[in-house]
């Protein structure tokens, strides 16, 4: 957008519009821009777009969607895959900010971001992009994302909605799950950020959910988004994910990108003149694309230079914060994190020298700066560090010597030295859009490093660059102390080196299950399906639901993560108000930094609901918290709770229900360590079904109205087969003529049953 632009009067403008302007508005000119238009009194600028989420990807050159071609120098934030295990919504808002200033100082109108898809499975190529396996979790960061970047006059683009959680045959394939996992998983993660962000635009994403592409689902697109949720914004397609322009636009499709060459356009004016696309459809999209240019055009024509140097700053932050310490165990009756200033330090694995720091495909940033571990941990110890790459890694140096003699020489520089930082991780191609991966342990050249070093020096610290989770069962007996440091961004490697040296003090928790072994994960069977179709087999049971309920151990659970202070939470109570959908609850908690440094705690809120007419989980994060205090400091919190913390959907009546009952709220530091639970109980919905001919005869004689009719007939009932017929149709039962009830007597009951209903 050029700069000093007014905004566009968007009635004037769309009645002078002809059909063929009004179409070509509704694609894109080329990978990032929106199409102008321009004639006699007619202006509508073109609005620049770019990625997403964790760094501004804008392409000034040749254009592409795959993370190919060259970008403006930006800071490169931690990948969500890091921002989620910050657990910091105050925190994400602030990246977001900073997302919103790069993008706005380089004239783009909308950030192609956050990702609020869940993980479904570590086996997701592109999980290093999503924040959770938990939908509020998730939610609730991607909400303070959206909050920053928009807070700047700049628009978001959640994606990808939905029900994309996988890469493989991600362009084509049916995401086939059960409506109550949708609404209770997948589109809950989105639903949240809607409500607490409200992004101005939303990218559908390229897989069919239940064999509809979500680019022509009328169902998500219009009635759940825009009727049911009440968003207003501009819904834009993945990129070249629209198959069908005319069904897509009648679905809620606003703009199409990238340009197709005037075929989408060519393909809207077509279907209006043959009558089988109403104009005021394309109207609406029209008027959400002149919307949204007038509503970032002040941002764009505003170039305020960035501070490169505080976003960096800002980036160490926040890496720090989402580094996970997943064990410190003592050796010789001393932790060896934090490292002490005094020792010789053995700095192992060629990640220390070339971090790996962002995955691969469209999200990936040309970072403003790169600082690697050994450089930042050098910087940190005065002569007492050594190196040795250890094994090699596609992006490192050329290897002047072979694997075997890179093995040993890293063997005895851990040998000669007090402690062993060894940096493992996933090589950069295992992780990217586009595909996924089939196995979630480390390289084995990787792990027999790690053996030989233990064996010679059991002081060993391990530290992981990885996008998604790996397994670190089949290996951590050789690492006492391990920190996930996921892919940190361009300050990754600094961030993590302060929770090394102890100058940060480790607050990150797992926003995922970190599992035993893949066979333990759950959608092992289903995933990622073949002939173009994988099936939502768990169901509702995704991430740690899944393991509670199986029984399963993880290596390391949801909410999980260490830290080199101790906190102490006490007074925890819990207040309800209110029935039904009017359900609110508050939790009050009281915590205490116990340790002597100065640190974070996240404090976890679960709701089971004991009393359930069907399956729940154990335990579900409902709401949570992280505070920041001094040795000795204690602070007061206060966590809302609202209906939607208790309710579920519910598959008969299709919408959201509070059950009665009694509900247990676990207050926890993880989803397995549990500091105190409280047992409410809740005056639940009245919930009456529409009851038909084929309602069994068991849920007749339990239903509130007409069940006195029914159990005098099967009075004296054997139990057996009383159990039996519970299970007959109401109108099977009637014409074996068992009983007084025939066809007759049924119709008048059922009209009854459902008066008023
Ligand atoms: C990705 C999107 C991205 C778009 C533009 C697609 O391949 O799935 O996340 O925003 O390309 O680069």
């Amino acid at each position: 957008m050029t700069p000093s632009q007014a905004p566009v009067d968007i009635d004037a403008t769309l009645a002078a519009l002809t059909l063929e302007e009004k179409a070509s508005l509704l694609s894109g000119l080329n990978f990032w821009e929106t199409q102008p238009v321009s004639r006699d009194n007619v202006s509508v600028p073109s609005m620049w777009v770019s990625d997403g989420p964790h760094g501004l990807r804008k392409q000034a050159d040749e254009g592409d969607h795959l993370g190919l071609g060259n970008s403006v120098p930006a800071t490169c934030f931690p990948t969500a895959a890091a921002l989620g295990s910050t657990w910091d919504s105050d925190l994400l808002e602030q990246v977001g900010a900073a997302l919103g200033r790069e993008s706005k100082h380089h004239g783009v109108s909308v950030l192609l971001g956050p990702g609020a898809n869940i993980k479904r499975d570590p086996r997701c190529g592109r999980n290093f992009e999503y924040l959770s396996e938990d939908p509020v979790l998730s939610g609730d960061l991607a909400a303070a994302l959206i909050r920053g970047t928009q807070s700047q006059g700049v628009g978001t683009s959640l994606k990808h909605f939905a029900a994309n959680n996988q890469e493989d045959d991600r362009m084509r394939v049916s995401a086939e799950v059960d409506e109550r996992s949708l609404r209770e998983i997948y589109l809950a993660s989105f639903e949240r950020a809607i409500a607490g962000g409200d992004p101005w635009t939303i990218m559908c994403s390229y897989n069919k959910i239940n064999g509809t592409y979500a680019s022509h689902n009328h169902w998500l697109l219009t009635e759940v988004l825009r009727q049911q949720w009440g968003w207003d914004g501009l819904v834009v397609s993945d990129w070249g994910a629209v198959r069908d322009r005319v069904a897509a636009v009648a679905a809620g499709l606003d703009l199409e990108m990238p340009g197709t060459g005037g075929r989408s356009d060519a393909d809207i004016a077509a279907a209006v003149r043959d009558g089988s696309l109403d104009e005021s459809v394309v109207d609406t999209a029209v008027r959400r694309v002149l919307h949204l240019i007038n509503k970032t055009m002040p941002a764009t024509q505003d170039r305020t230079p960035v501070d490169a140097d505080a976003h960096h700053t800002l980036a160490r932050q926040a890496a720090a914060a989402g580094v996970v310490l997943l064990r410190n165990e003592p050796v010789d009756g001393t932790q060896l994190l934090p490292l002490s200033p005094t020792q010789h330090i053995a700095v192992i694995g060629e990640f220390a020298r070339t971090p790996r720091y962002q995955g691969a495909g469209s999200s990936q940033v040309n970072p403003t700066r790169l600082v690697s571990a050994l450089h930042a941990l050098s910087a940190h110890y005065d002569g007492t560090v050594t190196f040795a790459p250890g094994f090699t890694i596609a992006e490192g140096p050329e290897p002047e010597v072979t694997e075997s003699e890179l093995h040993d020489q890293a063997v005895a520089a851990a040998r000669d030295a007090d402690i062993a930082v060894v940096f493992l991780g996933l090589p950069a191609a295992d992780e990217s859009e586009g595909y996924d991966r089939t196995t979630i342990s480390l390289p084995p050249v990787q792990l027999e490093l790690l053996a030989a070093i233990h064996a010679v020096n059991p002081r060993v610290v391990v530290a992981l660059a990885n996008g998604s989770v790996v397994t670190v069962s089949e290996w951590q007996d050789h690492a006492p102390a391990i920190v996930e440091g996921w892919l940190g961004g361009q300050a990754g490697a600094e961030g993590l080196t302060d929770i090394l040296t102890g100058a940060s003090t480790p607050s990150g928790k797992l926003a995922e299950t970190i599992p035993v072994r893949l066979h333990d994960v759950p959608a092992y069977e289903n995933f990622p399906g073949g002939f173009g179709t994988v099936r939502y087999g768990e169901g509702i049971y995704v991430g740690y639901r899944w393991y509670e309920r199986r029984d399963i151990a993880p290596a390391y659970p949801f909410g999980y993560g260490l830290s080199y202070t101790t906190f102490t939470v006490t007074d925890t109570s819990v207040t309800v108000t209110g029935t039904g959908a009017d359900t609110n609850a508050t939790v009050h908690a009281t915590i205490t930094n116990t340790g002597h440094r100065a640190g974070a705690h996240v404090l976890q809120v679960y709701v089971h609901d004991q009393d359930a007419p069907l399956d729940r989980p154990d335990k579900e994060l409902k709401a949570f918290t992280k505070v920041h205090l001094a040795p000795g400091e204690s602070t007061t919190v206060t966590l809302a709770l609202d209906s939607r913390a208790f309710a579920f959907w519910h598959p008969a009546v299709g919408r959201w229900v509070v059950g009665g009952g009694q509900y247990q709220i676990a207050v926890g530091e993880s989803s397995q360590a549990i500091n105190a639970t409280h047992t409410v109980t809740i005056d639940g919905e009245d919930v009456r079904l529409p009851v038909t001919d084929m309602s069994t005869m068991g849920e007749l004689r339990k239903h509130p109205i007409v069940g006195g009719d029914i159990t005098p007939l099967l009075d004296g009932l054997d139990p057996a087969f009383l159990a039996m017929v519970d299970d007959i149709p109401s109108t099977v039962f009637a014409g074996f003529g068992m009983s007084s009830l025939d066809a007759d007597g049924l119709e008048k009951l059922i009209a009854r049953a459902n008066e008023g209903l």
